[in-house]
């Protein structure tokens, strides 16, 4: 696929660049500078990348760079979300501005794209529930407001995924191509975390879902490498298992 890579200077975009490449995609970087993008990757793997400079606030210039350079698919990194319920970040105006530049190419098209966007183990539900983990731990409060803005969207204006990984850590700063993983593949599971660990305490009063999300965090924890990997194998495939889904991920291997 033709992939528009929107915050590709970032922890995870600059990995997913390999990891496209790596799968046979073609890749239009959207960044701030492609300056940075350039001394952040290998000469070799910079030639293979077309660049876009914008900002991915704003949205005309995504629906452009899309429609210029006939993308049929977008991976949205840019923005990080604020830790603390109180924290400010540019994620909610990024998200919004990308998901409309990304709906409004689809209508222009008449073929809607496909998406990845990037959201956070919190908009999970606690397994057997409805209930978000982040109502237990209320961190990271700006994915909700991106996934109801995703569930919003009709069914025929984007075909998008919300990838929901909890911290991810860098595993090597080689970017070259192909990519080199030594971590196994990721177990993935939408709506509820994979391989979620039960126990009795879920069930004291008021503190028992909140200590056992706690005690389950930290099993979640992934690399940056097996996330963009992960991005990267599944738009190969395009096997719309993912389709309108949150996914949440863990090592296979624990
Ligand atoms: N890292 C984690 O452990 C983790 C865990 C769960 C979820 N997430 C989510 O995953 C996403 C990616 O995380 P990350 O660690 O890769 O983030 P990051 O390293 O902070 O990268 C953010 C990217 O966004 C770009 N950006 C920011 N504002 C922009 C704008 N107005 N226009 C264009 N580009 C802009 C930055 O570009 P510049 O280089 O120009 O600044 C950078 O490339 C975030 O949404 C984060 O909330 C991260």
């Amino acid at each position: 696929m033709k992939v528009l890579l929107v915050g590709a200077t970032g922890n995870l975009g600059i990995r997913l660049v390999p990891a496209l490449l790596t799968h046979g995609h073609s890749v239009v970087a959207f960044v701030r500078s492609s300056e940075k993008l350039e001394s952040l990757l290998p000469q070799s793997v910079y030639r293979q990348v077309a660049v876009v400079e914008g900002n991915a606030t704003d949205s005309a210039a995504i629906k452009k760079a899309i429609l210029d350079t006939s993308c049929d698919a977008v991976v949205n990194t840019a923005g990080l979300a604020a830790l603390p319920p109180w924290g400010k970040s540019d994620l909610p105006n990024i998200f919004r501005a990308v998901l409309d530049g990304v709906s409004e190419a689809g209508t222009e098209r008449e073929r809607p794209l496909r998406a990845w966007f990037l959201g956070g183990l919190g908009v999970l539900h606690f397994p057997g529930s409805e209930s978000m983990l982040s109502n237990y731990i209320p961190i990271y409060l700006a994915h909700r407001q991106n996934l109801r803005l995703l569930q919003s969207l009709r069914p025929d204006a984007l075909d998008w995924s919300l990838l929901c990984p909890s911290d991810m850590i860098p595993e090597s700063s080689d970017f070259g191509v192909p990519t080199k993983i030594s971590r196994a593949r990721l177990a993935a599971n939408a709506t509820t975390p994979p391989l979620w660990n039960d126990s009795w305490i879920r069930y004291v009063p008021l503190i028992g879902r909140t200590v056992l999300c706690a005690m389950n965090a930290g099993r979640y924890v992934t690399t940056l490498e097996q996330n963009a990997e992960f991005i990267a194998s599944d738009l190969e495939s395009n096997g719309g298992q993912w389709s309108r889904k949150t996914v949440g991920v863990i090592n296979s291997v624990e």
